[in-house]
């Protein structure tokens, strides 16, 4: 069945051209709309004439779209698991779409969102100057940002106090006597690793403990990173004895590489992770984490979105949600 994207491709126009073109939008220059349609007659594509109608109509599609950076990831699974609660309790479906950290892929997914005119957005930005989210702003689509901040942007959002959970638990290892203590971070063009990485070092400094550089190293938020990175502080000429880890996917890397050199857990080398894990408690031993209220940040995130659809002028809303040290055995 012939699609949006083939008549795209064929009037070679982006997606949301061609749906401005079904939506009769006043955007769309007349040689435009003759050579997409042109391009429709000759596939044969007919758009969905009732949702065609209901938009006209000005009414609500019931359907929001969420991207998320990774669908593997746990934490945006539970996130996602939020956002679906509250969309269906509220007569809402959710089209979830994966970015893989990748802006052509975002932007890829955020213009079939628009073809598809949904209601309004969610997505984590993939970096904190995201053009693809800006873009979005400024078309005037209501969008909610969460998990990451967006810079000087208004939006709705959803975030988590994510220096002061890394202050926590950097607090919590020094107060166990850790003075060697590696951080295995995120990209630092993400405002939660760029924060977790701050909250680490308010910690060190209230101790007036020094911050060499050699124990800080930088992932991509993926398991083979933590890995790679975990490596590097423990090939160290005097390796750390305990690693904070900024994300869950990279705290299993951590591990790996732990586990590879057959070093106990605690006590050859501490462990904390940010973001928990369902497998956390199954470890051996049950992992000490930085857990994120990931689903409450989807709920409330989901929430914050159906009031703007309600109310497209209302203030827009910030909401801070707090993380929990959760105290195991791996430190
Ligand atoms: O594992 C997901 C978490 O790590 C999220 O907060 C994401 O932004 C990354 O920082």
């Amino acid at each position: 069945m012939t699609s949006l994207t083939d008549v795209a491709k064929r009037a070679e126009v982006s997606i949301a051209t061609v749906s401005r073109v079904i939506n009769n939008s006043d955007k769309v220059v007349p040689e435009t709309r003759r050579i997409v349609e042109k391009a429709m007659e000759e596939l044969g594509y007919h758009p969905n004439r009732v949702a065609r109608r209901l938009r006209q109509r000005g009414g609500k599609r019931h359907l929001l779209g969420l991207i998320i950076p990774d669908i593997q990831n746990p934490f945006f699974a539970e996130l996602s698991r939020g956002v679906e609660d509250v969309a269906y309790a509220n007569q809402f479906a959710v089209m979830l779409c994966n970015s893989d950290e990748n802006l052509k892929k975002e932007k890829f997914y955020l213009d079939v969102l628009r073809s598809e005119s949904v209601d309004g957005i969610i997505l984590p930005p993939i970096h904190e100057r995201d053009p693809v989210v800006y873009k979005l702003i400024e078309d005037g689509i209501p969008v909610v940002t969460v998990d990451r901040s967006l810079s000087q942007c208004t939006t709705d959002k959803v975030e988590v106090d994510n220096r002061r959970g890394a202050h926590e638990a950097v607090e919590h290892l020094i107060k166990l006597g850790h003075r060697r203590i590696g951080l295995i971070a995120g990209r630092l063009n993400v405002s939660t690793s760029r924060d977790r990485k701050q909250g680490f070092l308010d910690a060190l400094a209230a101790h007036k403990l020094s911050a060499s550089e050699a124990y800080v190293r930088g992932g991509d938020f993926k398991q083979a990173s933590g890995r790679a990175m975990a490596d590097q502080l423990l090939d160290l000429p005097e390796p750390p004895t305990a690693i904070f880890v900024l994300n869950n996917l990279m705290t299993v890397g951590a591990l790996e590489a732990i586990h590879r050199r057959k070093l106990r857990i605690p006590a050859d080398i501490a462990v904390i992770g940010f973001d928990d894990l369902p497998w956390a408690e199954a470890l051996d031993p049950p992992l000490t984490v930085v857990r994120q209220p990931a689903y409450e940040v989807g709920q409330a995130a989901a929430d914050l979105l159906l009031k703007r659809l309600q109310e497209p002028k209302r203030a827009a809303t910030h909401l801070l949600l707090l993380p929990k040290l959760i105290i195991r055995n791996s430190c």
